[in-house]
Order: structure tokens, then C-alpha cells, then sequence
């Protein structure tokens, strides 16, 4: 076992990041107040070398605290920026410097672990390239999924449970359904449809997008016209390539795809949300010989979508095989009473108790969904292996849907386990998983 040290060597490489209000642009004639990071949305790509150590000096220009979350990245505790739970959040005009080796390779992205400050803009790509990339490429775009709330963020109000769509600017949700938030729009690195970013491509290429959900509410579906995409990642860790015409992922995951570029035109990708119904997310990958004229082409409906059961690490998790040495069986549903609550065994974080593990333990989590909505549970601290993949956030269907994951107790600490769907998350769908001696 080799716990993630705090890491006392310079780093390799140095930023500052000041979290802020400004203005953004999604379109030409559409401007609003957000809260980003180095005034960019989506926030500065961070890229580093795998192995790499990392420093970024947050400076907080808030009216409120903030921290920040490495998604994905096995840091140690005292680095993982949650508020309350891995430090004190950092009040407005101070700063808090994080540093960590950034390992193992993949795409991440970081983000504000504060309330529903995710939802305000707050969150960039984090990109640690691989020594040896198990894939070739010629040339990589990063494309951030996300979907758009101009203003400020709110709970749902009047419990979600009326349906008439009144209170806290929330739609209506039926009886033990959802309620989404007043989203304007899906955007695709921070713009919408009507402005859709270009990717460029010389036919013959091989082209990596790394695809990140950032999104606080939305499941998106993913498809690129005209070509076919070779999957990968998942999470950032390597598989078998897998040829899809689509993937469904939910807030937190990462898939990487590589398409080869052979068929000259200007084709859209585009990204719907599974359950809202706002416009598609687009962005236009355009072949250098395409001269930019003509429509772009639109996808046809998806026939061969990714499942999880296509994903096979390449690698194995060490310490997760045989049989477990603790099991934990968590129903996650909606709360009961008027206040909207998610609860995770009917207890509504933080009034909820930590589930105790050991160092060294092999452990399992079977969740079953008795909720209709989709959650996208995401463990901090610890890669886990679900079916045959490595990942670190994976989606419970509703309805019933069951998932089992199993990870090793190698990254001592209190580590957040939670829903992804930032407005579960705030409304308790989450619990501790802390190391006991
Ligand atoms: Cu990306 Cu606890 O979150
Ligand atoms: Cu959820």
C-alpha cells in the first residue's frame, strides 16, 4: 500500500488561479454575470506531464468561500478541497495553495466544491498527458460539456413535489421525480449552439477529443456526424478501444474518443441533454479542404451507443481481487417530507454517518437507484472498478438500477462519495468514507 503523500519537492509546474466574477459571452448577442476562474469559462486548461507535480495558488476574489476540487486525481486528503471535510473553505481575499504529483495520466477537470458554485461557472479542464499513450493521434481537442444557468443557482424551493413549476425559478417535477434547473442552453466549451466552436482537421489525421460532463444537472448523449469513434478512455484510464456511433455519460465523467478524420466536409458534433430539452450542444469539426462553406451535416440517431459492459481496463486495479473485505449496501432515493432531499440509506448529508473503512481493505459499494432519475455517483480519492472498467464516477439508472464497484483502501483520509447532480449533492446525496485504525 502507498498512500498519496503530501508532496514536499518543487513543482514541475506553477499557476495561479483567481476565482472572480466577469462577464460571459455564449453567443453573440447573449452576455451574463458568472463567477470563473482567471476570468475564461469554461477556466484555464491546466496540462501537465504525468508524474508531474502541480502547484496552483487560488486567490479567492468571491463574496463568498470557495476550494477546489481535482475530479478524478488520487491527491492527498489534505489537497482534495472539500469544504469542511479536507480543509477550512477559503474565505473571500484569501488564497490556498494546492499541490500534488498529478497521476495517473488522463482527463480531469476542476471545480469549485463550495454549494452549488459548480452551477455558476466555476470548473476548467485538467489534462495530465500520458509518457506512452496506448493510442495514436495527430493532434487533440478538449471539448467541456456543460449546461447554462445565467444567474444565481438555487435549490429547489417548494420541494420539487408540485409539479406546477413554482418557487426558486425551478420547473416542475412530478411526485418523487426531478426538477431541473431554469437551464438557458447546453454549451460546448462555454458556448451555445448559435455559436458553436470549430475543431479543425487535415483529412488522414487521427484526432483525440477528450469529452468531460461538466454539467451540474444534465446526462448528455454524444454523437459526431459522419464518423465513427473509437473510445478510448474512460474517466481518463485507458481501454480497448471500443468503435461507438454514440456514449451517454453523466456530470463528472470523462470519455476520450479518437476519430480518424476521412471524410472530408463540415460535420457537427453534437451532445443532447437525456433529460432536458434545451437545443443541442454543438461544436463543428470543420476539414481543412471544407474551405468553411456549407451547412454543417447532422448526426443520424444513434445505432451502436457505448454501454459500460464495452469497457475493459487495459490494466487491473491492484487490491480489489477476490471477495471483499467490507461490503456496504446503500439505497439511494428521494427524501421523504417537503423539503427536497436526496438521501443515500435515508440519511441526508451532512446528517449522515460516515461509512468507516480500513486501510488496506478491499471494498465494495452496491447501490440500488429506488428513484426514477439517473444519479452519477463519484468517489473522491480512489479509482474503483465497475464490470471491467476503472473509473470514478459511474451512473445508477433509476427505476431500480443496480451497480456494484469495488475499490482499495490505499488513500488514507475522509473522502466525499456522492451524486454528481449538483442539486442532489447539495440536497444531501452524499456520505464520508473514512479511515478508521
Ligand atoms: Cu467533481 Cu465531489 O466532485
Ligand atoms: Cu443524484
Amino acid at each position: 500500500m502507498t498512500p498519496r503523500s503530501t508532496v514536499t519537492s518543487n513543482p514541475d509546474k506553477s499557476r495561479s488561479l483567481t476565482a472572480g466574477p466577469g462577464t460571459i459571452q455564449p453567443a453573440p448577442d447573449t452576455s451574463t454575470t458568472n463567477w470563473m476562474y482567471e476570468g475564461q469559462f469554461p477556466g484555464p486548461e491546466l496540462r501537465v506531464q504525468e508524474g508531474d507535480v502541480l502547484s496552483v495558488e487560488l486567490t479567492n476574489d468571491l463574496q463568498e468561500e470557495t476550494t477546489i476540487h481535482w475530479h478524478g486525481i488520487p491527491v492527498p486528503n489534505p489537497v482534495d478541497g472539500v469544504p469542511n471535510v479536507t480543509q477550512d473553505p477559503i474565505a473571500p481575499g484569501d488564497t490556498f495553495t494546492y499541490t500534488f504529483r498529478a497521476e495517473p495520466a488522463g482527463t480531469y477537470f476542476y471545480h469549485s466544491h463550495v454549494g452549488l458554485q459548480l452551477d455558476r461557472g466555476l470548473l476548467g479542464p485538467l489534462i495530465v498527458e500520458e509518457r506512452e499513450p496506448h493510442v495514436e493521434y495527430d493532434r487533440e481537442y478538449v471539448v467541456v460539456l456543460d449546461d447554462y444557468l445565467p444567474g444565481d443557482p438555487r435549490p429547489p424551493s417548494d420541494g420539487g413535489r408540485g409539479g406546477s413549476g413554482r418557487g426558486g425559478g425551478m420547473g416542475g417535477g412530478g411526485m418523487m421525480g426531478d426538477v431541473r434547473p431554469p437551464y438557458e442552453g447546453l454549451l460546448i466549451n462555454g458556448r451555445l449552439p448559435e455559436n458553436p466552436p470549430t475543431f479543425d482537421v487535415t483529412e488522414g489525421e487521427r484526432v483525440r477529443f477528450r469529452f468531460v460532463n461538466a454539467a451540474s444537472a444534465t446526462v448528455f448523449g454524444v454523437r459526431i456526424a459522419g464518423h465513427e469513434m473509437t473510445v478510448t478512455h474512460t474517466d481518463g484510464q485507458p481501454v480497448n478501444p471500443v468503435d461507438v456511433d454514440s456514449f451517454v455519460f453523466g456530470a463528472g465523467e470523462r470519455y476520450d474518443a479518437v476519430v480518424e478524420a476521412e471524410n472530408p466536409g463540415r460535420w457537427f458534433i453534437q451532445a443532447d441533454a437525456l433529460d432536458g430539452n434545451e437545443p443541442s450542444a454543438r461544436a463543428v469539426v470543420e476539414y481543412e479542404s471544407a474551405g468553411g462553406s456549407g451547412a454543417p451535416q447532422s448526426p443520424s440517431s444513434p445505432s451502436n451507443r457505448l454501454q459500460y459492459g464495452d469497457l475493459r481496463a487495459i490494466s487491473s486495479l491492484d487490491g480489489v481481487s477476490g471477495s471483499p473485505d467490507r461490503t456496504f449496501d446503500l439505497t439511494l432515493s428521494r427524501g421523504g417530507g417537503q423539503s427536497y432531499t436526496w438521501t443515500i440509506d435515508g440519511q441526508a448529508y451532512p446528517d449522515a454517518d460516515p461509512l468507516q473503512i480500513r486501510p488496506g481493505e478491499h471494498v465494495r459499494i452496491r447501490m440500488t437507484n429506488q428513484s426514477p432519475v439517473v444519479h452519477p455517483m463519484h468517489l473522491h480519492g480512489h479509482f474503483f472498478r465497475v464490470g471491467n472498467a476503472i473509473k470514478d464516477t459511474v451512473m445508477v439508472p433509476g427505476h431500480r438500477g443496480r451497480v456494484t464497484l469495488d475499490f482499495h483502501a490505499d488513500n488514507p483520509g475522509r473522502w466525499l462519495f456522492h451524486c454528481h447532480n449538483l442539486y442532489h449533492l447539495d440536497a444531501g446525496m452524499a456520505r464520508v468514507v473514512k479511515y478508521v485504525e
